[in-house]
């Protein structure tokens, strides 16, 4: 049977093993309090707590990759170590893999890419994106004794290996995967509200246009749209819950589109406590309450504020603590250090000014072209005009400093502000916010890696045929596997980027481009 844990956690149980996936069951939320599982789950987190006390099944936990949402630490914390062997893939930054063994569980196993692991009649298998701007991975788990196939991909967007899974999994007869979006753009840039609007709308139609064409190609028995999205209860962020149109939908939204789209299809909103059953050719659901669409109800957010308001009071006495001066000198250290490793063979004519909110007459400047960071007033003539600007407050600041969160993390708080001139997304300063320090290195040696393939594949886009680069330059992505839109555009698989054929195979709205050749010579 497969339940249904919140967000994008399920539990699958035999009558002798339970394998648990992505349980994020913590009260504290995750990205430092800024995220929230929705409907609330943490009472389940509780009553699997006491079944994996009491069982005498063999128990596997298995972590997609490290985002706080997939990868709970404090809630393992309170599990018996003793009985759990955790699953996660064998990146190449092995956070995950020592943060596990430091719980000192029983067994920590760290699968290679498509590798079968068998427990007693289930066969699982590992699906591993790596990169270093994202890294996670996907689950496919077969019961050989029902015959049900599950392919869990949560927010893991390898969705140009479909038909390679199929390859290795055969038909897949229940699938889920995360149909909203999740990252910091548009939500922290300051767009006047039509523009946010317009880029949410067109980000949360590629998204389920995306998930739709899976959909097409896998043709489950059923669908579960989970892995978010979460809700924000901190008041600094409780007005994204409430906004017109943004990048966190509704599944009940989701649902509709997908019944008018792809009505062979059952689709399953699931919420904490919901369990499918396989029986036979059919696959049972029930759900915990009757209206379990009420759960998604946004009246219920104040209370459900009102139930975790100690956690943020306790932050909020913990922000107080940092003053300003200092996290600006000790930030100051920070990205100088981070810039040490940051080489690329490109020059990058632009400019990134942090500023702390409480420092009003100065920030610190990056520049990356001649690899400098310096201290300036707010309106340096160091300004290019590429300019890419962030802002935070100390305590936040402080808080990332002291590890409270890394600087994954910190970006997908959303407690920081964005602008940038021109609006273009820029592969390369994005990575620089992201990353940890240790992992600049790889970083920039994998978009060196990247902007120096030489393969090229030929498409044809709006009846003319195109020479291209063949690996997205967001990525990497195998743009063989892409599709054409409007006649002119190129879009890769994974995130969608739309490569204009019109406009030498240029990216929209980011620095990139695939380098595209008319191979037909007219140019039309
Ligand atoms: S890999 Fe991200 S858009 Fe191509």
């Amino acid at each position: 049977m497969l339940t249904f844990i919140g967000h994008a956690g399920f539990k699958y149980e035999t009558e002798e093993s339970i394998i648990l996936m992505d349980p994020w069951m913590s009260r504290e939320g995750a990205f430092d309090n800024a995220w929230y599982q929705f409907p609330p789950n943490h009472k389940l987190g509780d009553e699997m707590r006491e079944i994996i006390t009491k069982t005498s099944k063999d128990i596997f936990i298995y972590i997609s990759h490290e985002h706080k949402d997939h990868f709970d630490i404090p809630y393992l914390k309170t599990l018996d170590q003793s009985k759990i062997n955790y699953i996660t893939p064998n990146f190449r930054r092995d956070h995950v893999v020592k943060e596990l063994n430091k719980l000192k569980p029983k067994s920590v196993e760290v699968l290679e890419d498509s590798k079968k692991f068998s427990i007693k009649d289930i066969d699982l298998f590992l699906f591993i994106d790596d990169n270093e701007l994202n890294r996670d991975s996907g689950l496919g788990l077969i019961d050989n004794k029902t015959q049900t196939t599950i392919l869990n991909l949560n927010d893991c967007k390898i969705y140009y290996r479909i038909p390679e899974i199929i390859n290795i999994m055969g038909k897949i007869t229940i699938f889920s995967c995360q149909f909203s979006g999740a990252v910091f753009h548009p939500v922290c840039y300051d767009y006047p509200v039509k523009k946010y609007s317009e880029i949410s709308k067109t980000k949360v139609e590629g998204k389920f246009g995306a998930v739709k064409r899976i959909l097409e190609q896998i043709n489950p028995r059923i669908y579960i749209p989970a892995a978010g999205p979460p809700v924000f209860l901190d008041q600094q962020l409780f007005h994204i819950n409430f906004q017109d149109t943004n990048i966190f939908p509704s599944p009940l939204v989701f649902k509709d589109y997908l019944t008018k789209e792809v009505p062979k299809i059952k689709i399953c909103v699931p919420v904490p406590g919901t369990n499918l059953i396989s029986k036979g050719a059919t696959i049972e659901v029930s759900h915990p309450v009757n209206n379990y669409e009420k759960l998604f109800s946004l009246d219920t957010l104040e209370s459900y504020q009102a139930s975790v308001q100690d956690i943020f009071d306790k932050r909020k006495e913990s922000l107080i603590s940092y003053a300003p001066k200092t996290i600006f000198s000790s930030l100051f250290e920070e990205l100088k250090s981070k810039l040490v490793d940051f080489e690329l063979t490109h020059e990058m004519d632009v400019i990134l000014k942090f500023s702390l909110d409480e420092i009003t007459g100065k920030a610190i400047y990056i520049d990356f072209k001649n690899l400098k960071v310096s201290v300036d007033s707010i309106d340096s003539k160091l300004v290019s005009s590429n300019l890419y600007e962030i802002s935070a407050s100390a305590g936040d600041v402080g808080r990332l400093l002291d590890g409270y969160q890394n600087w994954d993390d910190f970006m997908l708080s959303f407690r920081h502000k964005l602008h940038r001139s021109p609006d273009i997304y820029q592969v390369a300063i994005n990575g620089f916010l992201i990353m940890e320090k240790e992992d600049i290195n790889a970083f920039c040696s994998n978009l060196m890696k990247l902007e120096n393939q030489k393969e090229r594949i030929n498409v044809e886009v709006g009846g003319t045929n195109y020479s291209v680069d063949k690996f997205c330059p967001h990525q990497g992505t195998d743009l063989s596997s892409g599709w054409v839109e409007d006649g002119r555009y190129l879009v890769c698989p994974k995130h969608r980027w739309m490569f204009d054929m019109e406009n030498g195979g240029k990216a929209l709205e980011t620095d990139a481009t695939i380098n595209a050749v008319d191979l037909d010579g007219d140019g039309s």
